[in-house]
This record gives C-alpha cells, structure tokens and sequence, in this order.
C-alpha cells in the first residue's frame, strides 16, 4: 500500500497496477490530486479508480483532465458522445473486443498515450482484463537481444486477420476508417516520452514485420518477443466490479480481455488520450 497526499493505492500484482478507492471523480479534481493520480500512473502504469459510477460527461471531464480526448478511428461512439465508444459483448456474440494481447491502435502515427475504459455492465463472473507491463518485458531481455531489436523499426497494422475480423464484427464501422488496412511504422523499442524508460513495442494484435527484415525473419525474433513480453511475471489481472474505471498506460503496457463469458452481456465505456 503506498500512500500519496490525496489517496492510497493497492497494487494489483507485483509487476503492474494499482487500485484507487474513495475519489471522487464526479468532480473536476484539483491540482494537487491530480499530479498524484499522475504521479500514481507513471508508476503502477494502470490504475483503477473503483466506485465510479459516472456518467458520460464526468466521465469525459475526467478524460479531459489527463490529456487531449481523441476519437477511435475504428467505430462509432455514444450518440451525445462521439468520443466515447461502447465496448459490448453480447450474450449470442462469441468473439470479443480486442480479444488478444495489444496496445492499443499501434497502427496509427501517433497511438493514443492512454485508454480510460469504465465498466457499466458486466457478466455474473470472468471477463477480466490483463495486463503486462513492457518496462519490465525489455529490461528482462538479454544484452544481445536488446542490442538487436533497439534499431528494429517495425510495421504494425490494422488489418492482421484475427483482429481485423473481430473488430468488423463487433463494431459498427464508422465512416473514418472503415475496413481500409491502416499502417504506421514505430521503433520496436520506444522511450517512454515522462519516465525516460526502455518499453517493447511490439504486439501480436498488429505487429506485422520488421522494415529491415524479411517476413519470415521478422516472423520469428516477433513471436519470440511476443511468447517472452506476457510472461507471467510482468503480467497483473483486473476482475472488474461494475462503476470501475481503468486508466492504462498504452506506451508502456498491454492488455488483454479475457473472453471467458460467454452468454452474458458486458458492456464497457471506452476513451483514449493523445
Ligand atoms: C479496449 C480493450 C479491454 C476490455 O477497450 O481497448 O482492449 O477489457 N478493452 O474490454
Ligand atoms: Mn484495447
């Protein structure tokens, strides 16, 4: 438990995370919480505020607070709300959203630094959300391989295919992006802009090829970094509780929703931070 001047935070495993309760974010907060949430979040990476049943605008206002609201390229938002998305899995639906270990829309020149994702209906049991923290998947790397991937570009893209379909069926497409590939290349190794640390940017979501290697090499070394940056020790797990949000670091970490429900509804508020 570690305090700051305006909360204590729980970790939520050793590697990654930190839970947050009794703020009140139906409020706009006032600076000094908000450099600890800050503070808080560059350091546990994801954190979850509990007992935060807001609504949309609060929820908005709070976004506001941590940085410039952007819109998801991929699907429309609430009606009122175009900037917030509805992430829905329904009791017939088999596939979910984002259903395999990523960070978010990697494929864009400049992905989003954070999502804020609150939970407004979830399933009796099971639908957790995993993270892995990048910072330590790097660090825990050999000499050799760091020095190999450090000058690696690598090309990640929207329309790898088990993600590209099961996004198309489970969001209405909006008319931004539509099925077109999107694609935007980013070093494998990326410093994160506040701490100044190493983090492994690649995904098996979206992560296609190195730029300066074949398909079939790339291939290889990626599942490698993919098998290596979710072992469990760099990893943490979040079983929601209805009126949780979750604030995660997309520069830094990758997360992964467990498609464990099926036949219940869950039904997620969903907002990303430039
Ligand atoms: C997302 C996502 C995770 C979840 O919104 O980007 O991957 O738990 N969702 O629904
Ligand atoms: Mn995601």
């Amino acid at each position: 438990m570690l305090n700051y001047c305006s909360f204590s935070i729980e970790p939520l495993s050793h590697a990654v995370g930190g839970v947050i309760r009794g703020l009140d974010l139906t409020q706009e907060v006032d600076s000094r919480v908000l450099r600890d949430i800050q503070n808080a979040w560059f350091r546990y990476l994801v954190l979850v505020f509990e007992g935060q049943e807001l609504t949309p605008g609060q929820q908005l206002n709070f976004a506001r607070q941590l940085g410039r609201v952007v819109q998801y390229p991929m699907a429309q938002g609430l009606p009122n709300y175009p900037e917030i998305v509805p992430v829905v899995k329904l009791p017939h639906e088999r596939r979910n959203f984002g259903g395999v270990w990523h960070s978010d829309t990697t494929y864009l020149p400049h992905p989003p630094s954070g999502t804020l994702l609150l939970a407004r209906e979830l399933p009796p049991s099971g639908g957790d959300t995993q993270f892995a923290n990048m910072y330590l998947a790097y660090d825990a790397l050999s000499d050799q391989t760091k020095q190999v991937i450090n000058k690696l570009i690598v090309i990640q893209s929207s329309a790898k295919p088990r993600v590209a379909k099961g996004r198309s069926e489970k969001v209405q497409i909006g008319a931004r992006a539509g099925d077109t590939e999107l694609t935007a290349e980013h070093p494998v190794v990326r410093v994160h802009p506040i701490t100044g640390k190493r983090a492994l940017y690649v995904n098996p979501a979206h992560s296609v090829r190195f730029t300066t290697m074949t398909s079939i090499e790339s291939e290889q070394l990626l599942n490698t970094l993919f098998e290596h940056q979710i072992n469990p020790a760099f990893t943490g797990s979040y079983r929601w509780k209805k009126g949780a949000m979750v604030l995660w670091d997309n520069r830094c970490v990758q997360h992964y929703p467990l498609n464990d429900y099926h036949g219940y509804k869950r039904v997620m508020h969903r907002i990303t931070i430039a």
